[in-house]
């Protein structure tokens, strides 16, 4: 496996999608949301950190003229897995009200965290809300979500890369993949 411009190589298991598919990928998803938003205001929403490489190459895959926002959030609950009571750690910087808004995420796992998200923003009254995200673990789901854009269903497996990472390394990664067991202590 060939990552050595970041030095990352020896910690990785497997390549699970490419820089180019991943590439494709939002090129396919912003030709669908530009038919979507034709003619309409747009407000983007990044979900913090996980999501910037996605809003970032999405945006730019855009015909339609958009405006960006940010929001972080946590989950709280033991170790790894999220517990969807969520609290704000950055809320956005934009009154929503009577706004398109789509929301950018890297990846619906639980679909706790979004779901909240969904209902927090939701209570503020845009014209419209949607979800856009790179990847999905159907395996995983607690709770259904309707997704208008997803990019890639994925196994239920942790996952690293293109924004996501593991104890806050390996977001610069240009792809998503695995990491092998030695990086979690195995
Ligand atoms: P939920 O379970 O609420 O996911 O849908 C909430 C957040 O958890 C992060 N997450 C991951 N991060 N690899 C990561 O690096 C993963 O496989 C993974 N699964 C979930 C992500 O921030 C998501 O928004
Ligand atoms: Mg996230």
């Amino acid at each position: 496996m060939r990552v050595d411009a970041k030095d990352m190589g020896a910690d990785l298991q497997q390549v699970l999608i490419t820089k180019e598919e991943i590439d494709a990928k939002l090129g396919e998803l912003a030709a669908k949301i530009d038919a979507e938003y034709a003619g309409k205001d747009l407000l983007i929403v990044g979900v913090l950190k996980g999501a910037v490489m996605v809003m970032a190459d999405l945006a730019r895959a855009l015909s339609t003229p958009v405006t960006m926002d940010w929001m972080a959030v946590s989950s709280y609950g033991a170790g790894t897995q999220s517990s969807g009571v969520v609290r704000i750690l950055k809320d956005l910087d934009t009154d929503i009200k009577g706004r398109h808004v789509l929301i950018v995420e890297d990846i619906i796992d639980s679909g706790l965290t979004l779901s909240w998200l969904i209902n927090n923003l939701g209570s503020r009254e845009p014209a419209s809300l949607k979800v856009c995200t790179l990847l999905r673990k159907p395996d995983a789901a607690k709770v259904a979500i309707d997704v208008e854009w997803a990019g890639f269903d994925i196994p239920n497996e942790f996952v690293v890369g293109y924004g996501l990472d593991y104890a806050e390394k390996y977001r610069n990664l240009p792809f998503v993949g695995t990491l092998a067991p030695h990086v979690y202590g195995g």
